[in-house]
């Protein structure tokens, strides 16, 4: 019988997924007792999974409900199979992105703004912003208030499970995709990461959506920004260690690139840090993958992998085999 340890906090009817054979043992937060089990399945919050890992003994696979698994290899060692919820949180991810997208092209962040000071006649500053943005000054009656998504380029950073949700999403806007991913492909045409500083002035709009790794780990910063186009706009809904923060406050007070992050280094955002008072910015505290799907979502790939485990079969998520 495989014991498999799992958050105290789930809905236990979510559970009924997961297959039969196992005996399922809820992990409290205060749990304060070594306790034997094959499988984990951390807490979403890696705070409170950390605080319970110290009394687990046994462990051979972690099946996380997260995309980002960064925090457990370090955690569990290398003798330990970890996996992730590959696909789980394509469309809460992929929802946001283009929710950010609209909102910076709409000035969303401005109008609430103006909102909240209850003055209509401050809509002429969108003028003034969309001119600072683009540096175009051309004559506009009646003057530019917002901007059109239809037609721009889109450049994806990671092609994965996420970054094609974003383009199937995107699809009704008739944007230019260009994707760029570790390994380079055809058939849709995919760039190595080894030609983005080339691909980067041919953007409007940069996603980045790629895991954190030692590769990809500032793989945004000064050299980057110089390469992208006035005004454009960086997406970062991976993680934060993939932009190098002091450059793209440099770029954002600028006023050359505008940027949304649903990700930041460090997190959580301390309330004294520059990036709260950068123009052009706008910053939800991660919240990507919040749906009141993701549990029952996340639940389900860990069960197929659960499943495949018990039966001997290739893993479909592994993203550290044990040694
Ligand atoms: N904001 C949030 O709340 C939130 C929610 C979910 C996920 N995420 C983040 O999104 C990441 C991606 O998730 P996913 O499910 O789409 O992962 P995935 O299916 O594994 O896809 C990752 C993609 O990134 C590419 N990649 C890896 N290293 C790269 C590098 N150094 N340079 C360029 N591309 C690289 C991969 O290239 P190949 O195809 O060539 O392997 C692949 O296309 C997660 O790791 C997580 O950090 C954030």
């Amino acid at each position: 019988m495989l014991h498999v340890g799992f958050p105290a906090i789930l809905n236990p009817e979510l559970l009924s997924v997961m297959p039969e054979g196992i005996e399922l043992i809820p992990l409290g937060d205060g749990l304060d007792h070594p306790i034997d089990i094959d499988v984990w399945i951390p807490d979403p919050y890696s705070t409170r999974a950390l605080r319970v890992w110290p009394y687990l003994r046994g462990v051979r696979l972690v099946l996380s409900l997260m995309a980002g698994t960064e925090w457990i290899p370090a955690t569990v060692g290398p003798h330990v199979t970890i996996c992730n919820a590959r696909g789980a949180h394509n469309i809460s991810t992929a929802e946001l992105t283009l929710t950010m997208i609209l909102a910076m092209l709409k000035y969303v962040p401005l109008y609430a703004d103006i909102q909240r000071s209850g003055d209509w006649r401050r809509r002429s500053e969108a003028s003034q912003l969309y001119q600072q943005l683009t540096h175009d000054q051309r004559t506009y009656h009646p003057p530019v208030k917002l901007e059109e998504l239809t037609g721009k380029t889109v450049l994806i950073v990671g092609h994965g499970s996420i970054g094609q949700e974003i383009e199937r999403l995107l699809g009704p806007f008739r944007v230019e995709i260009i994707r760029v991913a570790r390994t380079p492909r055809s058939h849709p045409l995919v760039h190595s990461v080894t030609e983005l500083d080339d691909l980067l002035p041919r953007a409007d709009v940069i996603v980045l959506i790629l895991p954190l790794t030692a590769e990809s780990t500032g793989l945004m910063g000064a050299h980057q920004f110089a390469q992208m186009r006035q005004g454009a706009l960086l997406v970062n809904v991976a993680r934060g260690g993939v932009v190098q923060t002091d450059a793209l406050v440099e770029a954002l007070n600028s006023g050359r690139i505008r940027a949304a992050l649903d990700v930041t280094d460090p997190e959580p955002l301390p309330s004294d840090h520059p990036l709260w008072h950068c123009p052009n910015l706008f910053i939800t505290p991660h919240i990507g993958g919040s749906s009141p799907q993701f549990d029952a979502r996340s639940l389900q790939v860990a069960a197929g992998e659960l499943r495949r485990y018990m039966q001997g079969e290739p893993l479909h998520n592994v993203v550290q085999a044990a040694t």
